[in-house]
């Protein structure tokens, strides 16, 4: 397994059948052609397997409704590991891997919440962050301060790249 902290622009046809293979919908293969097309990716890490890209975490800058911060608070996702290797420790051994390259302030995601809180990520809500006015959708909003206090004074309403609200 080799992790790759650049996954080049020509990758765009790997990560695209990673995606769609792995998520129930196109959703996430598309959100991730039109923020690579529109350059609004902040970083993008893969995963390879005897030259199989097995892996993709990509993660695109939000801000929070009405607050004017110069912290780079980022949206991690979307995450997937392919099937073949799930639930074998891999996901979290690469979250790792990409966690220590980047260069963010704090991190937010939607995502599976026994997944996350594995690598320290916690409910968004604890920092006064919400994603929508959905309970349920805010249940598994979790937040990532990567430096202690990185949030602090940053509570709000958390608005991701508008393509993440293209139906
Ligand atoms: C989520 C994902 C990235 C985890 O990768 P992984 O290599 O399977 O993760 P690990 O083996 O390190 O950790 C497995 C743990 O993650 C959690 N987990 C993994 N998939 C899960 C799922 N579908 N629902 C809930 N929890 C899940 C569980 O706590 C699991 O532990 P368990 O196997 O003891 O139940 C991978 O399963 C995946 O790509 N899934 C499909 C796409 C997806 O859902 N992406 C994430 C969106 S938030």
């Amino acid at each position: 397994m080799r992790f790759d902290p650049e996954i080049s622009v020509d990758n765009g046809p790997n990560i695209d059948s990673l995606l769609r293979a792995n998520f129930p919908t196109e959703f996430e293969a598309n959100l991730v052609r039109k923020l690579r097309t529109a350059e609004r990716m902040c970083a993008e890490h893969g995963l390879w397997d005897k030259g199989a890209l097995v892996g993709y975490i990509g993660y695109s800058r939000v801000h929070i409704e009405g607050m004017d911060s110069k912290r780079e608070i980022w949206g991690l996702g979307p995450m997937a590991v392919d099937t073949e290797h799930q639930r074998q420790g891999i996901g979290g051994k690469f979250l790792q891997e990409s966690l220590a390259a980047i260069e963010a302030d704090a991190l937010v995601l939607l995502g599976h919440t026994s997944f996350y809180n594995k690598v320290g990520f916690q409910p968004a809500a604890d920092f006064g962050l919400t994603y929508s006015d959905n309970d349920a959708q805010n249940a598994h909003f979790m937040a990532l301060e990567c430096w202690k206090g990185a949030l602090e004074g940053h509570a709000g309403r958390v608005v991701y790249e508008r393509v993440f609200y293209d139906e």
